[in-house]
Order: structure tokens, then C-alpha cells, then sequence
């Protein structure tokens, strides 16, 4: 990323973070004007959940929590951006520091604990984003939560009270029971808990679609990479059967193995996000896959190449997403990616990129899924 890492890696991460994030949405018309960074190309179009996806790399949440620069990741090339987690009301988060670079295993261990400005706040901006024709460029992924003080008992009725104002913006709902930096929020994994606020969540879904004459958006739950093969099957079951659409796995790990950086930092407490979790997220997508070949995945989680995001797809993922990748491989890390997987393809024969994944996972899917 030429002049562009030293610079930011000389602020802390946080701030850096910010600046790029604003960097994003200041300069969003000018990248957009700017070769190189956006592919378009009919090979790379995916149709999940009858959404339509540009591409199939797409910025996972907690880049952007706040929906601030829709038009300019649009512009840097990424098919798709998650925005959030959203909470009800505005949350401050943990205190700072809590976020840290670990270069030496192309890594980072967050710890920010939903710091976003809330539905209401976040509504109006994607709003705004809608106004300027943004979100017919670009799908849109909410992803909400709890609060941090909201007991597991109430936790529904922060779920669906984000989802009330979010839910016009939204392509498809995440969500979030995995962050490892929201105290209980993991253990809204088991089947009972889980069970409850699906249900609450679709519920509502549906309410709003029939009110509104639209679709019901698609309901997607993001799971943790340190789940036991049991628990994903428990959960991608449960998903299946109370009429959910999606996984997205997986959120940042509180795993350390095989890490090189030192001890004050792989000793942070957080979620580890990066190189060291392709493999972990590698193993919970294909054991959702095998479940559940049928149930469209989003698969992230140390992704930085073409041929990652191959894999990926050949195992049976719909779509990708990144976050950390885009600290140590730069703003062209989308774009280098899509470029990637069209030359991939052409040496490997592959006309459409729904083709990389198995023939009989690509059966599976419902007509039109
Ligand atoms: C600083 C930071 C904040 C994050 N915030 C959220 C969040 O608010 N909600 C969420 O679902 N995932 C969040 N994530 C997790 C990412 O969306 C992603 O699942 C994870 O980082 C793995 O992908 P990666 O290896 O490409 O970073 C966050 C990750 C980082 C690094």
C-alpha cells in the first residue's frame, strides 16, 4: 500500500482506523474516478437470497459501525458492506486501548465492545446513504446487538429494537451473538436463547414486510470460531428449522495458538481477528457446509488473497468478507481480490464464480437461493 501503511501504522490503531474510515467517505468521489480500484465484471455477479451482489467481497462489520462511508466502499470495490453492530441506543465501548496491531502474525486483538452511536443515529445516516442512491449500488448487511448492561433474559428486545429502525436499509440482518467483548452475548449461541430471539427477529421481519408490501429481508446469524463441532450443528439445525437464511462465519476468536508476536500482545484480552483464524474459520465453514449444504454462508475470517477467497468459495461459502486484511494489505485489498479470482478463473476454466463452489453444494440451493 506504498506510503499509505507506513503512515497509518505510525498512529494508534484506533485512530488510524478512524482516519481511514473517514478517509473512506471523504474521498469516496474522487476513488470513485480513480482506476483500479472498482472491478465490474457480469463473472463476478452472485444472486444470494434474491439479493444481487456485484461481487462476492464484502467488508464485515465492525469497519464501519456507523454506516459513515457507504459510497466509498463502494468505490474501493467491495460487492457488499456490513454495517454494526448496531445497539438500541448509543454505546461508548470499552475504555481505550482496545485495539492492537500484531504484525507479526498479520493479526489483530480488539476488544471494543460495540462502541456505535445507535439505531436512531445510524438510521439517519443510512437514510442519507439511500437518499444518494447508494444502496441500489451496494447491498446493505445490518448487523445488530445488546447492549452491554441488557441481561440475557432481555436481550430480544434489543435485538428487535434495532431491527425496528434499521430494518428499511438492510439487504439482509445479521445477527451478532459471537463478539467475544460483550459480556453473555456468546451464550446466546445455545439452542434455547437462540431459539427465542430467531424467533422474535423473524417475527418481526415479516411484520415489516407485510406492512410495508416488501420482502422480508434475509435473517443470517454470526457464530463464533470457537464453537464445538456439535454446537455449529445445534445451531445451523436451529437455523434451519425456525426458517432462518444464513450463517456468517465467524467472528474474531479468544484462541492464542501458534502466535509469534509477544506476550503483551498476544496476552490482550479480545478477539483475535487475521491470518491465525483462516484456519479456524476454515474448519467451521466446511462443518457448516456438510450440515447444511442448502444454507447460503458468508465465510470471513483471515482472508487476504485471491486464492484464500477461492478456498473459500470451493468449500462451499457464497460470499467473503474482510476487516483485518484491509489494515495490512491496504485499500486495494477488495479490488486485488476480485482481480484475482477473474484470472483464477480464466486459468482454470471457470465461466462464473458461483461455479468454484462443489457441484453438489451448488445443487443443494433451492432454485433462485
Ligand atoms: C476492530 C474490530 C471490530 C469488530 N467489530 C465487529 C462488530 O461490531 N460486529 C461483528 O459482528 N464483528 C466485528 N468484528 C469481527 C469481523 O467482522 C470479522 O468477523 C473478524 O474480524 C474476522 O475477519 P478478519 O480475519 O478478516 O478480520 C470486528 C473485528 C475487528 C478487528
Amino acid at each position: 500500500m506504498g506510503a499509505l501503511r507506513p503512515a497509518l501504522f505510525s498512529l494508534d490503531p484506533e485512530t488510524a482506523h478512524a482516519a481511514a474510515v473517514r478517509a473512506a467517505g471523504l474521498a469516496a468521489p474522487v476513488l470513485a474516478r480513480t482506476p483500479g480500484f472498482r472491478v465490474s465484471d457480469p463473472r463476478l455477479r452472485e444472486t444470494v437470497w434474491a439479493v444481487d451482489f456485484p461481487n462476492p467481497v464484502g467488508l464485515a462489520a465492525g469497519y464501519d459501525k456507523w454506516g459513515a462511508a457507504i459510497a466509498g466502499w463502494h468505490a474501493l470495490g467491495f460487492g457488499f458492506v456490513e454495517v454494526g453492530t448496531v445497539t438500541p441506543g448509543p454505546q461508548e465501548g470499552n475504555p481505550a486501548p482496545r485495539l492492537f496491531r500484531l504484525p507479526d502474525d498479520d493479526a489483530l486483538i480488539n476488544r471494543m465492545g460495540f462502541n456505535n452511536d445507535g439505531a436512531p443515529a445510524t438510521a439517519n445516516r443510512l437514510a442519507a446513504a439511500a437518499r444518494g442512491g447508494w444502496l441500489r449500488r451496494v447491498p446493505l448487511g445490518v448487523n445488530i446487538g445488546k447492549h452491554k448492561t441488557t441481561t440475557a433474559e432481555l436481550a430480544v428486545r434489543d435485538y428487535t429494537a434495532a431491527l425496528d429502525r434499521l430494518w428499511p436499509y438492510a439487504s439482509y440482518v445479521v445477527m451478532n451473538v459471537s463478539s467475544p467483548n460483550t459480556p453473555g452475548l456468546r451464550e446466546l449461541q445455545g439452542a434455547s436463547a437462540l431459539a427465542g430471539l430467531l424467533d422474535a427477529v423473524i417475527e418481526m421481519n415479516r411484520d415489516k414486510a407485510v406492512m410495508t408490501g416488501q420482502r422480508p429481508r434475509p435473517v443470517l446469524v454470526k457464530i463464533a470460531p470457537d464453537l464445538t463441532s456439535e454446537q455449529v450443528d445445534a445451531i445451523v439445525d436451529l437455523v434451519r428449522d425456525v426458517g432462518g437464511d444464513g450463517i456468517i462465519a465467524c467472528n474474531t476468536t479468544v484462541a492464542r495458538a501458534g502466535l509469534r508476536s509477544p506476550a503483551s500482545l498476544t496476552g490482550q484480552e479480545g478477539g483475535l481477528s487475521g491470518r491465525p483464524l483462516a484456519g479456524p474459520s476454515m474448519d467451521v465453514l466446511r462443518r457448516v457446509v456438510a450440515r447444511a449444504p442448502e444454507l447460503p454462508v458468508i465465510s470471513v475470517g483471515g482472508i487476504f488473497s485471491a486464492d484464500d477467497a477461492w478456498e473459500r468459495l470451493a468449500a462451499g461459502a457464497r460470499l467473503v468478507q474482510v476487516w483485518t486484511a484491509l489494515v495490512y494489505e491496504g485499500p486495494r485489498v477488495a479490488a486485488r481480490i476480485n482481480r484475482g479470482l477473474l484470472e483464477r478463473m480464466e486459468r482454470e476454466g471457470v465461466a462464473h464464480v458461483s461455479e468454484i463452489r462443489p457441484r453438489d453444494v451448488r445443487d443443494a440451493a433451492p432454485p433462485g437461493a
